[in-house]
């Protein structure tokens, strides 16, 4: 396995192997690599010849308040974590190689990133469209994986991959949860004790509003309250957001109907969390 700063030596080497008759795979991630980073790296080892992991904490996604600064890094443990999962090569850029001095070339799109997290977080899917463009770009693989634990970021990838035709098929991957239910992420790490015991209310609540699904429930407004009254018994949990959209265009829906997602964020103590369930 290979670890890379250089976008030439990545994309050399990518062009290398396609050229032999090899299917390449990303995984776009920003590091401290847990279960549910391990799971997209171990499908696309399964589905592809070579495996690429990028490794980047993208300073464009972080609003002005947020915890770019703070965020966790282990470039040691990660690379270990790579190595068990077969992975062939990390790609791992300094800022400055990704963004140059009068970088202003921003990818973004309308609708899609307005509601949810992006009415929290202005800038986020600027940030996230425009580094996973410049992915794409250097790492030209066949099929990038992303988790569904990121749903928005899901949809808006395969739109902008529709909409400006890149030529890479999208693969999204199922929400791998800790045993309570929580759902893995790397934020997980700034929970204190009583939060972290806490925080399992995100996975109960929207398994509470299966549970009115299942039972035939249609209408969004009645699976959502019944969310915001599970949330609201939890000392610690503050609601950023608990929305009811549809999953291919993350606009507000009446019914349950068609391809649904179920999202929600929700602030335990001065961590912002994300849960989501999505009807197909
Ligand atoms: P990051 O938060 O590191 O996540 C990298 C990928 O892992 C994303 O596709 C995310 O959805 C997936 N993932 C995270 N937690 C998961 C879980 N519990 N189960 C399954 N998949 C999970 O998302 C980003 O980085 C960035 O925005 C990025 C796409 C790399 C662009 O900077």
């Amino acid at each position: 396995m290979n670890i890379s700063g250089s976008i030439k030596d990545t994309r050399n080497q990518v062009k290398e192997w396609k050229s032999q008759g090899l299917s390449v795979a990303l995984v776009p991630t920003m590091g401290y690599l847990h279960d549910g980073h391990k799971s997209l790296m171990e499908r696309a080892r399964k589905e592809n010849d070579k495996v690429v992991v990028s490794i980047f904490v993208n300073p464009m996604q972080f609003g002005p308040q947020e915890d770019y600064d703070s965020y966790p890094r282990d470039l040691e443990r990660d690379g270990a974590i790579c190595q068990e999962a077969g992975v062939d090569w990390i790609f791992h850029p300094e800022v400055e190689e990704m963004y140059g001095p009068h970088f202003c070339g921003y990818v973004d799109m309308h609708t899609l990133p307005e509601k949810l997290c992006g009415a929290s977080r202005p800038v986020h899917f600027r940030g996230v469209q425009t580094v996973v463009s410049k992915l794409f770009h250097i790492i030209p693989a066949q099929r990038a994986y992303f988790g569904q634990k990121d749903a928005q970021q899901l949809a808006i990838i395969r739109r902008m991959v529709m909409d400006l035709d890149f030529d890479i098929e999208i693969i999204g991957c199922p929400i791998v949860r800790e045993a309570d239910g929580l759902a893995k992420s790397s934020r997980n790490t700034y929970l204190s004790r009583e939060e972290r015991a806490q925080a399992v209310i995100l996975n109960q609540s929207l398994e509470e509003a299966m549970r009115l699904v299942e039972a035939g429930e249609k209408e969004a407004e009645k699976v959502k309250e019944a969310i915001i009254k599970k949330l609201s018994g939890c000392p610690l949990a503050r609601i950023d957001y608990v929305e009811i959209v549809s999953f291919d265009n993350i606009q507000p829906i009446q019914r349950l109907e068609g391809p649904v997602l179920i999202a929600i964020a929700v602030y335990i103590g001065t961590t912002r969390l994300i849960d989501n369930r999505i009807i197909m």
